[in-house]
């Protein structure tokens, strides 16, 4: 078992992380929930593999209703917001019971965004069950739903109770969205944990330890930035280049952000900031876990990205690393992208 706290000026919360945790839910629960009803937001997929278990594993302290939706991203949407809210209305939910949301990251920022509303706020406690939830999704309070094509546009900060992680639970994640989550974990390694990128270079099973690197690193930087006003920004190295990469060509997210990773070390390294060593480093755990390395070159998305990301001052911000395992925000004028855009490739 292991453990991590995350600290905030007014509310902090435990993180557990363990190996058939999902066995002894209401033990943990119990610190922090002393009323009698709890009600599970889940989805049909998850449903399938763990709803009983859950119910089982609760049930000796609390009364358990659910409430099952469709998996996928389609379900962060206000119908099933709405839809979500009146079931558990339905079902006579009070202002001080317990949400869990026991899922990926489509319903933990569903759930979440349910507890921030219903009754202008009702407790939750996260059980995330993807590897994407899991080492990152899951902590930090983002909460919301897509809305106007827009990803997350509607949402809240509302931090979880508790956080309860079973990693065992990865065991029936299909292939591409384990490596979907290993896309970020990556990145996790290379913004801000070194000794996580070192782990991973020998392929480890992804099991408790891993996990908990993965966190250190969102941990520390919701810590310093609980509402995303500047140090956060990090967590989106790989992201700039990703996102135009994403959509395009039909990657999942944690693919493109792989790809959005080297063409930002390669940017890096032609603005000197980042070192060579980087690149092969990251190539090769990319490999490892087969995420894709396909080559795009920086400078053909350059302008698209500055004219789509530029703030209102007219700037934008990149995320490089400066070195293995720590990254810098780095702002740039329409100038300078025009310069390095103009620059020769060998430089
Ligand atoms: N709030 C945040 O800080 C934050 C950060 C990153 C991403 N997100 C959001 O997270 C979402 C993506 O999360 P995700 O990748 O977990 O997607 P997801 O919730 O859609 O889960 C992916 C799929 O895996 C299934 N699944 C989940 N756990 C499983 C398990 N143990 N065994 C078998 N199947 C399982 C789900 O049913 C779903 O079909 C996006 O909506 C994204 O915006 C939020
Ligand atoms: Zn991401």
């Amino acid at each position: 078992m292991r453990e991590l706290e995350v600290r905030l000026k007014n509310s902090s919360y435990r993180i557990i992380v363990e190996n058939y945790l999902m066995d002894k839910l209401s033990f943990y629960i119990n610190d922090v929930y002393k009323n009698k009803r709890v009600f599970i937001l889940t989805d049909d997929v998850v449903a399938k593999y763990y709803l009983d278990k859950a119910i089982k594993s609760l049930s000796d302290k609390y009364v358990v209703d659910y409430v099952i939706i469709p998996h996928g991203e389609n379900s962060k949407v206000l119908e099933r917001y709405a839809y979500v809210c009146e079931e558990l209305l339905k079902k006579d939910i009070r202002r001080n019971e317990l949400l869990i949301a026991l899922g990926g990251g489509v319903i933990g920022d569903l759930c979440g965004f349910v507890a921030a509303t219903l009754y202008r706020g009702i407790p939750y406690v996260g059980i995330p069950t993807s590897l994407l939830s899991q080492m990152d999704s899951s902590i930090g309070g983002k909460t919301g739903i897509d809305f106007y094509n827009r990803k997350n546009i509607l949402g809240a900060f509302k931090q979880p109770s508790m956080v309860l992680i079973d990693p065992n639970t990865l065991k029936t994640l299909d292939n591409r969205e384990f490596n979907n989550g290993m896309g970020e974990l990556i990145k996790h390694g290379a913004i801000g944990n070194k000794k996580l990128l070192d782990m991973l270079k020998d392929k480890p099973q992804i099991d408790e330890d891993i996990i908990v690197e993965s966190l250190f690193v969102k941990k520390s930087v919701v810590e310093i930035d609980e509402f995303d006003l500047k140090e956060r920004m990090l967590l989106n190295f790989g992201h700039t280049f990703g996102h135009a990469i994403e959509l395009k060509y039909g990657y999942k997210h944690g693919e493109a952000v792989a790809i959005g990773m080297l063409m930002a070390i390669k940017m890096g390294e032609d603005l000197n900031v980042t070192p060579k060593e980087c690149y092969d480093v990251i190539f090769n755990i990319l490999k490892l876990y087969e995420l894709p390395t396909d080559e795009y070159n920086y400078k053909d998305y350059l302008k698209d990205v500055f004219y789509d990301k530029k703030n209102i001052a007219g700037t934008i911000n990149f995320i490089f690393l400066n070195k293995l395992g720590n990254a810098i925000i780095y702002k740039m004028t329409e100038e300078e992208v025009k310069r390095l855009e103009g620059k020769n490739n060998s430089n």
